[in-house]
């Protein structure tokens, strides 16, 4: 059955609470674990394999919703359901809205939870089939994947197709996201050693002792714990190419045995007495200056010569504008290819804005934001606003009506449509200072008509009495 050996962790202050769920849950086969606060629902998630939250949003010392905002930053993917008393429809809205997959009204039907967690892990297990998929199709691609109409993207791609051939060292430079391991890879497939492996290790996400450990290998007995040999990295990439990715954030004694291997294709593993030779291809990335850091004596100038026999810099989006919507165009494409289904369009306006935005984060920011505008959007048109406000607002500069941002559409959760226009009559009245009039005009309805649906939504009983 699906969700067999599941985890779910219920976090509720009340016992009663607790224990319904988790005789509820296990009596579906999952796996329980239960907290009874923020603090120990935040050390069983970093401790264990937790797959759905199911939390009360109102608890004594720190609420569900902070709880939610924590889980988001530890591990995004966990889908979190809230469950809330009616009168707070406010703090569901808002969760929606922070990402919670679910809300749940008290008091609660068994078959809802059921229904709601089982969707939960089917959206989790979604995502981790496209992640897999979306890494595979990477593996596969060329420098058809690096798109750009601008000169410097031309430049870079023929470049690129010049020296791939050779067994020349690489430097890769560029800022966050601009596409330098796409570059790496390229230069991989393009060249002689493309049936070989290509090995990567990004340096700035391992700890020193660890990533010598993994590029170098060691031996039987080195130090305690190491209880059999370990090949290092640097073996595994025999006859194949090796990605050093942020190698401006190693530490001088790995930037001295990287010369090493750069001066005589030798290393020695940790405990090893003799030296292991290897036949690969170096090219390595940073997002730093690392001229700057030889200046500062914080990288080896030797080291940093050795490397930068080729240098590739890729300049970021804003100096290339005119790549934007191209790229835009083939992200779309992709993520069309990963859902089987046809590519989303680019409005006009939206086509402007893009090109106007200043993408910090480069191509990757641009990718988090087409990913996300084509959850919104429910048609084939991309509009403003399926934009993150700090985008679409850019048109507000007098030039077209506001921006709405739909709260329950952070999740990617489909809610009855009825569900959604109460809990969005209810934001906005509680946005605009309860004012009616005010919200039926930004509304686009008549005031009448705001009356009826409050009445009949029973959000009368539930607001302020004023105005
Ligand atoms: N020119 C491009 N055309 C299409 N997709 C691109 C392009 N440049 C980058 N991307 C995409 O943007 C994302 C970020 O690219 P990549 O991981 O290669 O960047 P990076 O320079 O290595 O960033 P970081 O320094 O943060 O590691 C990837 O998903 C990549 O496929
Ligand atoms: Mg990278």
């Amino acid at each position: 059955m699906k969700g067999k050996k599941s985890c779910i962790l219920v976090v509720d202050d009340e016992p009663g609470i607790r224990e319904i769920l988790s005789i509820m849950l296990e009596s579906e086969g999952y796996t329980i674990e239960l907290a009874e606060s923020y603090d120990q629902a935040v050390d069983i998630i970093g401790s264990k394999n937790v797959d759905v939250v199911i939390s009360d949003i109102m608890m004594p010392t720190t609420d569900g919703i902070e709880l939610l905002r924590s889980i988001k930053r530890i591990n995004p993917d966990i889908p979190v359901i809230l469950i809330t008393a009616y009168a707070s429809l406010n703090s569901a809205v808002e969760a929606l809205r922070l990402g919670a997959f679910d809300y749940i009204t008290k008091p609660f039907q068994v078959d809802q939870v059921k229904f709601s967690i089982l969707r939960a892990l089917d959206m989790k297990n979604l995502r981790q089939e496209n992640r897999l998929l979306k890494r595979k199709i990477t593996d596969f691609e060329g420098l058809e994947s690096f798109v750009g109409v601008s000169k410097e993207i031309k430049n870079i791609k023929e470049f690129v197709r010049r020296i791939a051939p050779t067994d020349c060292t690489v430097l890769i430079t560029g800022d966050s996201g601009t596409g330098k391991e796409i570059i790496a890879r390229a230069i991989h497939k393009l060249s002689s050693r493309a049936n070989g492996p290509f090995v990567s290790i990004n340096c700035a996400a391992l700890p020193e002792t660890l990533l010598e450990s993994e590029l170098f290998g060691y031996m039987k007995g080195a130090f305690t714990g190491a209880n059999k040999n370990k090949e290092g990295l640097f073996a595994v990439a025999e006859g194949g190419t090796f990605f050093l990715d942020e190698v401006g954030e190693t530490s001088p004694a790995i930037q001295a045995k990287l010369l090493r291997i750069l001066e005589t294709f030798e290393f020695v593993p940790l405990g090893a007495t003799a030296p292991i030779k290897v036949d690969i291809r170096l090219v390595a990335a940073t997002n730093m200056k690392l001229k700057d850091m030889v200046d500062n004596k914080d990288f080896r100038t030797d080291l940093y010569y050795r490397l930068n026999v080729i240098n590739i810099h890729i300049p970021p989006l804003s100096e290339r504008s005119e790549d934007i919507i191209p790229i835009s165009k083939s992200i779309l494409e992709k993520i069309a290819f990963q859902k089987n289904e046809p590519s989303k369009e680019l409005s006009e306006e939206v086509t402007k804005l893009l090109t106007r935005s200043v993408w910090e984060g480069n191509v990757r920011e641009l990718e988090n934001t087409l990913e996300r505008a084509v959850i919104l959007c429910t048609d084939s048109v991309i509009q403003t606003s399926h934009l993150p406000q700090q985008i679409s607002k850019l048109s507000l500069k007098g030039e077209t009506a506001d921006f709405y941002d739909v709260p329950i559409m952070h999740s990617n959760n489909v809610l009855p449509l009825e569900e959604i226009e109460k809990a969005y009559i209810y934001w906005a009245l509680a946005n605009s200072s309860w004012n009616k009039s005010h919200v039926a005009e930004k509304l686009g309805i008549d005031l009448s008509t705001l009356y009826r649906k409050i009445e009949r939504f029973g959000l009368k009983d539930i607001m302020p009495k004023k105005k």
